[in-house]
């Protein structure tokens, strides 16, 4: 079976890796893997396919940046050129990313079935681009992978069938034990000048909170006056915002923050493993960060991941400098409390999601 498997964005090749090394053993799956391009720094893309030692796109079709529709368009239209010419039987969209939306809806136009890997995640908050891309790829899936029991619920209420959805885990979690040893030997925070436990972590792109100077200030501002020192892996859209607005010269002044370039896998997942507390407003690392057993505080003001805030694992606080600085002070003063977070349990599989998908797509032909 021709199995095609779109990726494009960051964490699009993380939740593939896994998946991909399982259909490698697989000798009735013939793997078309397509990146779209959405990504195309180094450290945004290839540098995963480094680390992970995954096989080589068989095309890049090179979109890159630009407004939703265009970048969604021209997806589509150098998609639909890929799947006419190599006629997979299945094609396989993970996650929420413009990408993710552009591979569905293409496919399931030709006639082609659809796979969703994160199937049935909601934020319930139709400002987010995700939450757009996640419903309409949903509904054009007939293969739903759910990564929790949560996220199958979802899916049922909105009239899928128990045949449709499946529940293999979460890929992004295998990923994880997968890597988490190789991630003990990269050094980072070494090179860094970090101690474990005496520093936080920061990562933060969603246009909500880098598109408006005020917001992003506001967020620096609070970040800034945390006791500890702040680690932050700038995503390329927030260095471009923090250029523009002159906040970079002033956040680069002060000895309580250090800028890095984004980090590769192994590194981020070091960092956020020894960091006293994470915030963030990206999805993946408020599940990195569960499954670490370190505080998130989580930089929205709604999440897809509820399974991480209904055991408090993590907290949203929006952008509000008071809730931030609340919440980082709550989660500093709770010395045991990554000992707590280890005893919570784990809603997203056992790590073996990658070889139930696998095997459910070898059996649905
Ligand atoms: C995308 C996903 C988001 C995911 C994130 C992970 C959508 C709608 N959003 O957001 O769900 O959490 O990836 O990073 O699909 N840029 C570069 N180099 C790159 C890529 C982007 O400089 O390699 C800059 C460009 O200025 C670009 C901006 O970042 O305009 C935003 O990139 P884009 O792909 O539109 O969305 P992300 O913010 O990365």
């Amino acid at each position: 079976m021709r199995l095609m498997l779109v990726v494009g964005a960051r964490p699009q090749i993380i939740k593939s890796a896994p998946i991909i090394r399982e259909a490698q053993k697989h000798n009735e799956i013939e793997l078309q893997l397509i990146h779209t391009g959405q990504h195309y720094d180094f450290e945004m893309s290839r540098i995963f396919f480094h680390e992970m030692t995954l096989p080589e796109p068989s095309a890049n079709l090179g979109v890159g940046s630009g407004t939703h529709a265009w970048q969604t368009g021209n997806m589509m239209i150098q998609l639909e050129k890929a799947m006419v010419k190599n006629r997979p039987d299945l094609v396989m969209v993970p996650g929420d990313t413009n990408s993710t939306l552009a591979g569905a809806l293409v496919a399931v136009k030709l006639h082609v079935p659809v796979a969703h890997v994160e199937a049935g995640a909601r934020s319930y908050d139709m400002r987010m681009p995700e939450e757009i891309n996640r419903r309409l790829t949903d509904h054009s899936s007939s293969l739903l992978f759910a990564p929790t029991k949560n996220c199958a619920k979802n899916l049922l209420s909105e009239g899928f069938t128990n045949k449709a959805v499946k529940v293999p885990g979460d890929p992004m979690y295998d990923s994880l034990l997968q890597h988490i040893a190789t991630a003990s030997k990269t050094g980072i925070l070494k090179k860094l000048g970090l101690k474990s436990e005496e520093y936080v972590a920061l990562t933060l792109h969603r246009p909500e909170n880098v598109d408006d100077s005020r917001i992003l200030g506001r967020i620096m501002k609070a970040i800034i006056s945390l006791k500890l020192r702040t680690v932050f892996p700038v995503h390329p859209r927030t260095r471009q915002h923090l250029e523009r607005t002159g906040l970079l010269a002033k956040i680069q002044e002060s000895p309580k923050i250090k800028l890095v370039d984004p980090l590769g896998y192994h590194e981020m997942l070091q960092l956020t493993k020894h960091s006293r507390m994470v915030f963030t407003d990206s999805g993946g690392l408020q599940k990195e960060a569960f499954w670490l057993h370190t505080p998130c505080i989580t930089l929205r003001e709604r999440t897809e991941w509820i399974e991480t805030t209904e055991s408090h694992a993590n907290v949203l606080v929006g952008s509000s400098p008071k809730k931030i600085s609340k919440a980082a002070a709550k989660a500093m003063g709770t010395p045991e409390i990554k000992e707590k977070l280890s005893k919570i349990k784990n809603p997203f599989g056992d790590g073996h999601a990658s070889q139930r998908i696998i095997s459910e797509i070898s059996k649905s032909r």
